[in-house]
């Protein structure tokens, strides 16, 4: 697995979303006295493809690359599908997470017209081997249309992130975000601080998801990121850096 590595201190894990890859994080590693650990998951970036089909399965995988590393504890950080695998590892190696970090996702398992949406999508994956429709589909929702209009380097960066996406890796992604459990119960029982962000223009999951996450956590803080869409962390990297390391300063050890 590729694992982009930067900085010194606490280990923090970073799980990227899709179809993207640990570039989603460029912003967070100026985050100081942190061991920002980034792995792209197998068929995103710079990882070769190897099938998953699970959320407990890609986090065993970082379970391992961890342990590899000598990590036995950190704080884990998921956007949206990051998140959902950030609370897969919650569920099977509770003793791992030591803080969650949940940008633009939520905590509840696809409703039966999203699997139905995901299927046609990894139909057509295979028919045409390609994920371009995917991108020119999704890019839209990743940014404001504010960035998408002005920001000329951030809006290619993004798509090019996107467009690293293998078609087998958008597959595996895909069954994977299809089969997941409702966390819900991990969320409410999880001991540790959790961090929410959002983007407050957020299409793909608005703040309202957010809010009922803060909601059920019970050590959980929200902040809704004005003027950022579902990939806040990259549009709005300095307001959501400011609420990360705040938010990690004030970790018990
Ligand atoms: C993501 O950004 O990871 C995806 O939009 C999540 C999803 O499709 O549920």
């Amino acid at each position: 697995m590729h694992v982009a590595e930067s900085g010194s201190g606490s280990p923090l894990l970073w799980v990227h979303g899709f179809p993207l890859s640990s570039e989603l994080f460029r912003r967070q590693f100026a985050i100081d006295g942190v061991r920002h650990i980034a792995p792209d998951l197998p068929g995103f970036g710079r990882t070769p493809a190897a099938p998953w089909s699970s959320v407990e399965a890609a986090a065993a995988m970082l379970r391992e690359e961890l342990t590899q590393r000598g990590v036995s504890r950190c704080v884990v950080g998921g956007v949206s599908m990051g998140g959902y695998i950030a609370l897969a590892l919650a569920r099977t190696a509770p003793e791992l997470v030591r803080a969650l970090i949940l940008i633009d996702t939520k905590e509840t398992a696809d409703t039966e017209e999203v699997r139905q949406r995901r299927m046609a999508q990894i139909e057509r994956i295979e028919r045409e081997q390609s994920v371009t429709f995917l991108v020119d589909e999704m890019l839209p929702k990743m940014l404001s249309p504010r960035s998408l209009r002005e920001d000329e380097e951030l809006t290619t960066f993004t798509r090019r992130m996107m467009s690293s996406t293998s078609p087998a890796g958008a597959i595996s992604a895909l069954t994977a975000m299809a089969g997941r459990p409702d966390s819900s119960d991990v969320l409410r029982s999880f001991p540790g601080a959790v961090l929410l962000l959002v983007g407050g223009d957020d299409p793909i999951t608005p703040p309202g998801e957010a809010e009922r996450m803060k909601n059920l956590s019970t050590h959980g803080e929200l902040h809704v990121i004005p003027g950022a869409a579902h990939l806040a962390n990259l549009e709005r990297g300095d307001d959501c850096n400011q609420a990360i390391a705040d938010f990690l300063q004030r970790l018990p050890e």
